[in-house]
């Protein structure tokens, strides 16, 4: 036995909620590790529908323990929120299921008005990340910048005065570079005075708490948000998101050792997407790419976007493997590759007439790789809800075996559906 990370290893939206919810079953505990409200998925249990951003996927499960780590950014009103609703569908959020680190950061409506502001000035002038615009980088910017105010700081009102003062002599200055009205000292005290008594009673030390739950034997499951392609770091710079998305951040945004993490899982969707703007070798522009989205539902949960698809990139995903220490893959949505006559995969690029195995580091590099692809034969019959590797038609079969030939990881969970059951399940990452 053993526990379990769970990361994207793509740009986002492989498709983690059902694996996710497949695995918080058999966890006692569930802990998001990086990210904050940017992140979203929708969970399907007893036919009920809950759309969760921020909150662990364990909050739905009677019995299940939900952790918020440190190194996640939590905005108590989207927080506050999405309790709300969950409540109307009949799930109490409790500190008796809910606990949220003492010194995760703080999003504040400074943060997000930022981001918008960023954003908006960005697109003027052709440099557009295309963020969530929920203020996610600034709130880690502040982090780094050491004027963040953190979960436990609501707790001590009379310190918080003077931390109010110098996140805002940072804010003021740049909302004046933007044109914007200056934000009173008043109006933030008054934010964090009017939240903390909600947020508070879920406040823990949540290095101690993992501690004590991992020498008991409990099961962890670490939630990944995003995708490694994404992670601040490792990814396709600077369009990516502002914290460490690669598995090694679960023992950092929670304060359990790495020695602890277990079986890292890369879900891992059998084609491939990204939202907002950035690199994208595989990119289809033509039929292919809009058969892909419509028939992947490809639509960002959290702010609606179109997603771009294209070809599965196998060189993408082998760097994945080495960055976040994949044990294996859930490949997910092969459904979706169902009819198509000729099936490409990415197995490196061509760069100024060099072949490479890699993408470059380079943003400029990123831009001119053009994929070498390699073509296999599709398959007609459908997929679609195939439990056992003898439902799989062969040429799907041997799509699989390449994928996991050329990344370097098995694969151990393959979703055939959104369908929770619609699964062949190879390896158990908590039984490995
Ligand atoms: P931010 O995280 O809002 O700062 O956005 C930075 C980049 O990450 C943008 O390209 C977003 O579209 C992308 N992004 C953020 N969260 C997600 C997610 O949950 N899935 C996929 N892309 C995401």
């Amino acid at each position: 036995m053993t526990n379990v990370v769970v990361i994207g290893s793509q740009w986002g939206d492989e498709g983690k909620g059902k694996i996710v919810d497949w695995l918080s079953e058999r966890a006692d505990i569930v802990v998001r590790f990086q990210g904050g409200h940017n992140a979203g998925h929708t969970l399907v249990i007893d036919g009920v529908s809950y759309k969760l951003s921020l909150l662990p996927s364990g909050v739905v499960r009677p019995g299940k323990m939900a952790v918020i780590g440190n190194g996640v950014v939590v905005d108590p009103h989207a927080l506050i929120a999405e309790m709300g609703r969950l409540k109307d569908q009949g799930v109490d959020v409790t500190p008796e299921n809910l606990r949220i680190a003492e010194n995760a950061t703080l999003i504040l409506s400074i943060h997000r008005e930022l981001d918008g502001m960023r954003e908006d000035a960005a697109s003027n002038s052709g440099t557009k990340i295309g963020t969530t615009r929920r203020g996610i980088g600034p709130a880690y910017e502040d982090k780094v910048g050491r004027r963040a105010i953190r979960v436990m700081d609501l707790a001590d009102l009379d310190a918080l005065d003077a931390k109010v003062d110098r996140i805002l002599t940072h804010h003021n200055a740049l909302r004046r570079g933007f044109g914007a009205p200056e934000v009173e000292h008043s109006a933030i005290m008054e934010e964090l005075t009017s939240i903390a008594d909600r947020v508070l009673p879920f406040m823990d030390s949540v290095w101690r708490l993992l501690d004590k739950e991992r020498r008991k034997g409990s099961r962890i499951l670490f939630e990944g948000a995003q995708g490694s392609l994404l992670d601040i770091d490792h990814g396709t710079y600077p369009f990516v998101t502002s914290s460490n998305t690669v598995a090694g951040q679960a023992a950092a945004g929670s304060g359990m050792g790495p020695g602890s993490l277990g079986y890292i899982l890369g879900i891992t969707k059998a084609y491939t997407t990204r939202v907002g703007e950035g690199p994208f070798p595989t990119e289809l522009t033509d039929e292919i790419g809009q058969f892909l989205g419509e028939r992947g539902h490809e639509f960002g949960t959290v702010t609606g976007r179109k997603r771009r698809c294209g070809w599965f990139d196998a060189a993408l995903v082998r760097q994945s493997v080495a960055t976040n220490g994949i044990t294996g893959i859930a490949l997910t949505k092969l459904d979706v590759l169902d009819g198509i006559d000729e099936l490409k995969i990415c197995v490196g690029y061509k760069l100024d007439g060099q072949e490479i195995d890699y993408l470059p580091a380079a943003q400029a590099a990123q831009a001119r790789v053009e994929p070498i692809y390699i073509t296999l034969e599709g398959w007609k019959e459908s997929t679609v809800g195939a439990r056992r590797w003898a439902d799989l038609p062969a040429q799907a079969i041997k799509y699989v075996r390449q994928v996991e030939e050329l990344i370097g990881a098995p694969v151990a969970l393959l979703s055939t559906s959104p369908e929770r059951d619609d699964t062949i399940l190879v390896t158990d990452p908590f039984e490995d």
